[in-house]
Order: C-alpha cells, then structure tokens, then sequence
C-alpha cells in the first residue's frame, strides 16, 4: 500500500467516525426535543380532585368543567370528570363512593338530597376527604363549602320576571327538572313564594323532567292538551324551556305563551332571538368549575374558604343579547 492511500484510508477512517458522532450526538438531540414537553407525569400535579356532576354530557355541566379545567391548568391540579351518563342518584352516589375509595384529594358535587347525599358526604369529610358541593348545595351536610347559585333567590326572580312581562295575569304550567332534588325544589319555592300574593296569576299545571330535554317536550305537549287554559310556562332546569319552546312552537302559540327557563345555552339563545322564550334565568356554570377547584387548593393547604359563596344570577330577555355571544365565557 503507497504512503498516499494510507493516508487516504486514515482520514476516511476519522471522517467515518466524526461523522458517526455527529449523527449520534444530534440523532439524540432531534429524539429528545421532540419529546411532549406538555405530557406532565400525574405526579407532577400538586392534586387529584373530582368534579361529579348528575349527568355528564349535559351541555350545562360541560361550562362547570371547563371553568374547573381551566382552574386545574392554572394551578397544575388533575382533574378527573366523571359521573352518571344520564340523571340517576344511584350512579351519582356509587361514583362518590368510588372516588372516595381510590383517596383523591378532594371532591366536587351536588348535593342533591338531604336523605342520600347527606349521609354519604358526612362519612368521606369524616374520612378527611374534602368534599365541596356545586351547583346544588346539602346546606346541613359536613360538606366544607358551597359554591353556586342561590337556588331559592333565583327561582324569586324568575317569579317576579313572570309577573313583570305577563302584567300579573297568566295560568302556569312549571316544567321541572325534579321534585325531590334540592336546588330544583328550592327553584319552585322561591317562584311560588314570589308570586303567592298576584291575584292573576294561578299555578295550574307542575310536571317532571328528570333534567331530560325529551322529557319536557312531552311533559309540555301533555299539559297543553289537558289544559288549553295555559299561557306561560315556568322550566327550573337547564333543557326545560328548550323542551316547552319545541312543543310551542309545534302548536304555533308563540304568540299566546309565554317562556321563562334557566340558563344560557346556545339553544336557548336561539329561541330567545326568535321569540319563542321570553326570558331565561342566568347562572354562571364556568365560575362555579372555576372557583370550586380554587377553593379545594385553599382547603387542602389550610386556608379558610367562605362556608357558602352564591355566584351571580340574573334574568336575561332578548333586549340583553349582546349580537354575538358565541366568543363569551360561559356560553355553550
Ligand atoms: C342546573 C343543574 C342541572 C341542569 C340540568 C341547571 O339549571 O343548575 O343542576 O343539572 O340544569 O340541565
């Protein structure tokens, strides 16, 4: 072999191995950035709390969990969202109990009933389990704090809203979500307690929805047909005036019934812009999610919190609708 191609061979040799190491030493590079930075180990999260609405999908509690979600980013919490598929109190006891068994760091919930829920979230406070209700509060329970509407006030409204746009004259029919669940109870109270004393205005139909759309729309289309007599309806829970204004609008008596429900969904948008519900009473799902979750990192961490904070509510009429709500927190 001449001087010359061994010389040749060795650099081809040492160039061979730079650019080995390069390739190792970038290859490496290029693997690990391209690692999720985002994707945190769940032990990365300071906490594990559950948020266990009545019925998961419901377009309501969907506002809840965002507002908890974006809460949760903030302060680096895990939160799991998890419950009944649809309305039932067994579900929502069981998947409770279940959270409570798996040691999370906190709860979030209804209280629904005083008899089912009560109980239940004494032991788990008992066990050091935080538990905070939402939305629906068991006032006499152990539950550390209470966030949400005050479901009494907010039927009141509702009542005097009623009496305002009717001038004090109409034959009700309420559509509501529940008879033996707290808030929609209290709901009906305050609406009854608010127009007990107008001369003109008679309940004469009350009817259950068990929160479910489909469920109103038939509990309505019965009542109109038992009673023609009706001229506005009362629906105390998110979907009920949706329910009542497809039933209104199949019997083309826009004109002659009036509509209060409860909430702001995008399809109780629609019917207010078209008429169809007068006005709606409006609760801010997204703050309550939001503000539950700040409140259970206040607790774990020893501070105090407000036994009970009411979020706002107000009543909406069509004159109120901004032009473009889609953009608005709180709104689904
Ligand atoms: C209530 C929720 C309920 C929802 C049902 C809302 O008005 O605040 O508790 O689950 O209606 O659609």
């Amino acid at each position: 072999m001449s001087r010359l191609s061994i010389v040749a061979y060795v650099v081809g040799v040492v160039c061979f191995i730079v650019s080995c190491s390069f390739s190792v030493f970038y290859g490496y590079k290029v693997v690990t950035h391209q690692l999720p930075t985002e994707e945190k180990e769940p032990n990365d999260d300071r906490y594990h709390f559950v948020l266990i609405p009545e019925e998961l999908d419901n377009d309501y509690w969907r506002l809840v969990e965002e507002g908890a979600r974006a809460a949760a980013k903030k302060y680096d919490v895990l939160l799991e969202y998890t419950g009944p598929r649809q309305a039932n109190f067994d579900d929502h006891l069981k998947t409770i109990e279940m959270s409570a068994a798996a040691k999370v760091d906190g709860i979030m919930t209804q209280g629904l009933s005083d008899e089912q829920f009560s109980p239940l979230i004494n032991r788990i406070v008992e066990k050091g389990i935080p538990v905070i209700t939402v939305d629906t509060d068991a006032a006499n329970s152990k539950r550390l704090a209470y966030i949400g509407t005050d479901n009494y006030y907010s039927g009141f409204l509702a009542g005097k809203a009623l009496i305002a746009d009717t001038n004090g004259q109409a034959n009700v029919a309420i559509i509501t979500g529940s008879f033996n669940k707290n808030h929609q109870r209290q709901r009906v109270q305050g609406f009854k307690d608010a127009i007990q004393s107008e001369k003109g205005i008679r309940i004469v139909a009350i009817e259950e929805s068990q929160i479910s759309r489909v469920r109103a729309f038939e509990k309505a289309y019965q009542i109109l047909q038992e009673h023609p007599e009706v001229t506005a309806f009362f629906g105390t829970s998110a979907l009920d005036g949706i329910g009542v204004a497809e039933v209104v609008e199949k019997f083309n008596k826009q004109k002659q019934i009036y509509i209060i429900g409860f909430d702001l969904l995008k399809e109780t948008q629609k019917y207010i812009r078209k008429g169809t519900i007068q006005a709606t009473v409006v609760q801010e799902p997204f703050e309550m999610g939001y503000r539950a979750v700040k409140m259970m990192i206040d607790l774990r961490e020893g501070k105090k919190v407000p036994s009970t904070i009411h979020t706002a509510t107000r009543i909406l009429r069509k004159y109120d609708l901004p032009p473009y709500l889609n953009n608005i927190k709180g709104v689904r």
